[in-house]
């Protein structure tokens, strides 16, 4: 029995929001953007477009892809920190919108490293004995400009919105060294997280004109000590798993980190030693899409051609909570 990628599909919302525009906005520049984190635009999604709208547009998408029907789903994980309600879970409104009625539903918390943790649990949830599970979507998922803080230089230009979607398959012909993971670590550090945040909307400190004048319904970072946590965060648990796996970086055909900064995905790179053009980017084109950002990555070089089977490919993230995890996958 084995765990495999069958599909992929992905969805980003048609408004480009380019670095010119965002001169118009806040006191930045074209070249401050540039240099500094390598993204040139992002898409943004009108008011009327939700999480689920994303996530759902890129799972019609992904289905296709896989040739599977919505019916055939029996487990839909969405990854997102922009859920479009604390409750009901986001995973429940893109069945409702996919027609996906067999699929249990449930969301993910890990910031930017959802996506990650979500493929983790599905893998053990599609592999576990008795097979309940046969097909999911693994969605990450995030409409990062509907808590942005369009007043903060430091923040709004990092983020913009999009879906990407994985359609795993258990293959009872396949044998188990066949799965898709060949090793995954997942980690979290909750001393750091105040680090990156949303401070108000849930319990702690529920919705009130107060929150509303001070902007606490908006994304705080201390970006500086993100940068350097993240880079360390996920070298170090890519070279854990690629130790614990017996591969090295030359056998590895594609290396995707999480799209936070440009300056970050080098360093990761240069750090594990990995040929830079094994090293997928994106970031130019969506900037950082958090949950979304790794599976806009797979399937844009799926949809490219540029996976082939029995291909190594190194995934790594970090995000709020702190949160981190690298997942060796084979294609
Ligand atoms: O996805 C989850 C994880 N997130 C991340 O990994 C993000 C990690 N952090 C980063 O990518 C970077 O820290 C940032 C891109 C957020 C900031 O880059 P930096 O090189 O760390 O800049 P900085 O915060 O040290 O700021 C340097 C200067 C400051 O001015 P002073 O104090 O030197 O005069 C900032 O005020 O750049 C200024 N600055 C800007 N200037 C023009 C900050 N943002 C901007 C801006 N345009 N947008």
């Amino acid at each position: 029995m084995a765990v495999k990628i069958i599909g992929t599909g992905s969805y980003v919302p048609e408004k480009i929001l380019s670095n010119a525009d965002l001169e118009k906005i806040v006191d930045t520049t074209d070249e401050w953007i540039t240099t500094r984190t390598g993204i040139r635009e992002r898409h943004i999604a009108d008011d009327d477009t939700a999480t689920s709208d994303l996530a759902a547009r890129a799972a019609i998408r992904a289905m296709e892809n896989a040739s599977v029907t919505p019916e055939q789903i029996d487990l839909i994980i969405v990854a997102t920190a922009t859920a479009d309600t604390i409750f009901p879970n986001t995973a429940c409104r893109v069945q409702n919108k996919i027609g996906a009625s067999n699929a249990a539903c449930f969301d993910v918390s890990a910031a930017c490293t959802g996506l990650i943790y979500a493929m983790e649990i599905a893998n053990g949830m599609l592999n576990a004995s008795p097979r309940k599970y046969r097909y999911a979507l693994v969605i990450g998922s995030d409409k990062l400009s509907s808590i942005t803080d369009w007043t903060d230089r430091s923040t709004c230009v990092l983020f913009g919105d999009g879906a990407g979607v994985l359609v795993l398959k258990n293959d009872p012909e396949s044998g188990a060294d066949s799965n898709f993971v060949v090793e995954s670590e997942i980690g979290a550090n909750g001393a750091y997280m105040e680090l990156l945040k949303m401070p108000a909307g849930g319990s702690a400190m529920p919705a009130s004109h107060e929150t509303v004048d001070q902007r606490l319904h908006t994304l705080k970072m201390a970006g500086k000590e993100v940068f350097k946590l993240a880079v360390g965060g996920m070298v170090d648990a890519c070279k854990h798993i690629l130790a614990a796996s017996g591969v090295t970086p030359d056998q590895l055909a594609w290396v995707i980190p999480h799209q936070a900064n440009q300056r970050i995905i080098s360093a990761v790179a240069q750090r594990l030693d990995a040929s830079p053009e094994r090293v997928f980017s994106n970031i130019a084109r969506y900037g950082n899409t958090s949950s979304a950002s790794i599976a806009l990555c797979l399937d844009e070089l799926n949809s490219a051609g540029k996976l082939h089977k029995g291909d190594l490919v190194l995934l790594t993230a970090f995000g709020g909570g702190l949160t981190w995890g690298a997942m060796l996958i084979r294609w």
